[in-house]
């Protein structure tokens, strides 16, 4: 049964009830506003958070009597408590993941809702014959025209395909699916195969089966054939590409929530499925342009299969040590440390600001270069170095520090690699052609703290490490800025 009858039968409390909803949806739009500035993105969090806090309380004081107290209040709990367990446990560095699968849990809720609509109705209709009305399968059952079947369609096929998409995407990232898998799921033809499957069995299980027993055949077969369309779609695309895909697979599970807003007859559900739909949209292409690729590039050309054919052999690396760099930090006037994942992983945001707050302190003009894709999951480096406490001033976004690396004495990378690889500017044959990366070899001199000679996520070589002006120091990030602190201080 529809939400909305549903909360017809409750009365007067559903009128309310959309009143919340309202307030609810204005709050997410003006939440997800203040999300885009580094200074209003934490009480742009709360906004949200209180959308959904009353979306939630609202939805079930309605339907206490409906769905049973118990039922609700244990939803309530396990998913708080799962949810708690998340937040708390999960590292920063391992968001992306968790991000896929909540992605996932969202397509298989839009899925499994659909489908239980459907059900539902089959179960209390119980007429055997004919289900079609005024040309319509299941659709016009309750809400009296076909944008009803086609919600119902749409809920069950982008859910499944966000579910499973989800989840191997989860599986590349976390290392538990292997990248270069080829076989005849995920082949172009298969696909194709797939799509104009699932795009046939939306028509019969929506509009033209005439039975209850072959809609629910046909919407059981869509979501078969949506849940392997899922798979397949991403199975070939490469590692690197991975976050691209996630920010689209987040706007499908929008799409989806938008999708079973209608089978609800839900408008807040309606409202935030738009909203995350549009906004991982909008996310999706910020990052294809942050990595100079188009979106069928991403999804159709195989990134990760190129990386692994690079050489990562080095000829010719200088290393250096604490001493010799705290020289170099001894007379910098100008310094620019440009963060990577590396600096994530080791944890090290706040040696980083303690050693560019002994060098300002000493008259140095220091500054932070932001890769738009430094790190593993957008604004990455901004939230390591927000929790230190760096001055938003310090931070210069790509396109505004880029210029200033040939006025610049001295660049420390810190666990950064292929956001400055010159390879993306001067080798129309790397994976990473075009994309936009710091041109940090234009300084004096510069510095790469890094544990060894290893790639990063690209799995490519970086020519940077062998430049005449370059120096390694290799070392864990945490650790070997620690001893930069020790040693220029003793200076
Ligand atoms: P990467 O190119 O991945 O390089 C990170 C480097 O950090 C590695 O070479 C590694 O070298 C070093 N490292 C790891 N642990 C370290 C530690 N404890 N101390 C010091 N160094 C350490 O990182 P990046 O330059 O930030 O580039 C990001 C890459 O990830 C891009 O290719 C991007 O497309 C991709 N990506 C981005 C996102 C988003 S949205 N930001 C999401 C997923 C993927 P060693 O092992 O030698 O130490």
């Amino acid at each position: 049964m529809s939400l909305a009858l549903l909360m017809q039968s409750t009365g007067g409390g559903a009128e309310a009830a959309e009143y919340v909803y309202m307030a609810a949806a204005l709050l997410f739009v003006l939440g997800i506003k203040r999300l885009s500035g580094v200074r209003t993105a934490r009480s742009g969090n709360w906004l949200a958070s209180i959308a959904m806090f009353a979306a939630v309380a609202v939805t079930m004081i309605v339907l206490w009597d409906v769905v049973g107290g118990p039922i609700l209040i244990s939803g309530l709990v396990v998913g708080a408590v799962i949810g708690l367990l998340l937040a708390t446990r999960v590292p920063l560095t391992e968001m992306p993941e968790l991000v896929a699968l909540f992605n996932g849990l969202g397509g298989a809720s839009s899925m499994l809702v659909a489908l239980a609509t459907t059900a539902f109705y089959i179960s209390t209709m119980g007429d055997p014959g004919s289900a079609m009305i005024d040309g319509f399968s299941i659709g016009t059952v309750s809400a009296g025209g076909g944008h009803y079947a086609a919600a119902i369609v749409a809920s069950i096929f982008i859910g499944a395909v966000t579910l499973t998409g989800s989840l191997i995407a989860y599986g590349k990232l976390s290392g538990k699916v292997n990248s270069s898998r080829k076989g005849l799921l995920g082949s172009q033809a298969m696909n194709v195969l797939l799509l104009v499957g699932a795009l046939v069995l939306c028509w019969w299980g929506g509009f033209a089966a005439d039975s209850y027993s072959t809609i629910l055949t046909a919407q059981v077969l869509l979501t078969c054939v949506a849940l392997a369309l899922g798979i397949g779609l991403v199975l070939p695309i490469g590692g690197a590409d991975m976050p691209v895909v996630i920010s689209l697979l987040n706007s499908y599970s929008g799409l989806a929530a938008c999708a079973t807003g209608f089978v609800l007859e839900n408008n807040l559900l309606i409202v935030a499925g738009s909203i995350v739909g549009a906004a991982g949209l909008i996310l999706t292409m910020i990052m294809c342009k942050a990595m100079n690729r188009s979106l069928t590039n991403v999804i159709f050309a195989k990134f990760g299969e190129a990386s692994e054919k690079e050489d990562t052999g080095y000829t010719n690396v200088k290393s250096t040590s604490a001493e010799e760099v705290a020289q170099l930090l001894d007379v910098a006037q100008s310094m620019i440390i440009v963060p990577g994942y590396g600096l994530a992983v080791a944890q090290a945001q706040h040696k980083v600001r303690e050693l560019a707050d002994y060098m300002s302190s000493k008259g140095c003009d220091v500054k932070y270069a932001i890769h738009p894709v430094a790190g593993r999951m957008p604004g990455h480096m901004n939230v390591l170095l927000a929790e230190a406490d760096v001055p938003y001033e310090e931070l210069f976004e790509l396109d505004s520090i880029n210029g200033e690396f040939s006025n610049t004495d001295l660049v420390i990378v810190v666990g950064a690699n292929d956001v400055c690889n010159p390879c993306a500017n001067d080798d129309p044959t790397s994976p990473i052609a075009g994309m936009p990366v710091l041109n940090v070899w234009d300084a004096q001199t510069v510095v790469v703290i890094k544990r060894s000679l290893s790639h990063g996520y690209a799995a490519i070589k970086n020519p940077l490490f062998e430049a005449d002006n370059a120096l390694m120091f290799f070392g864990d990030a945490k650790q070997a800025l620690q001893d930069l602190v020790t040693e220029v201080q003793d200076l």
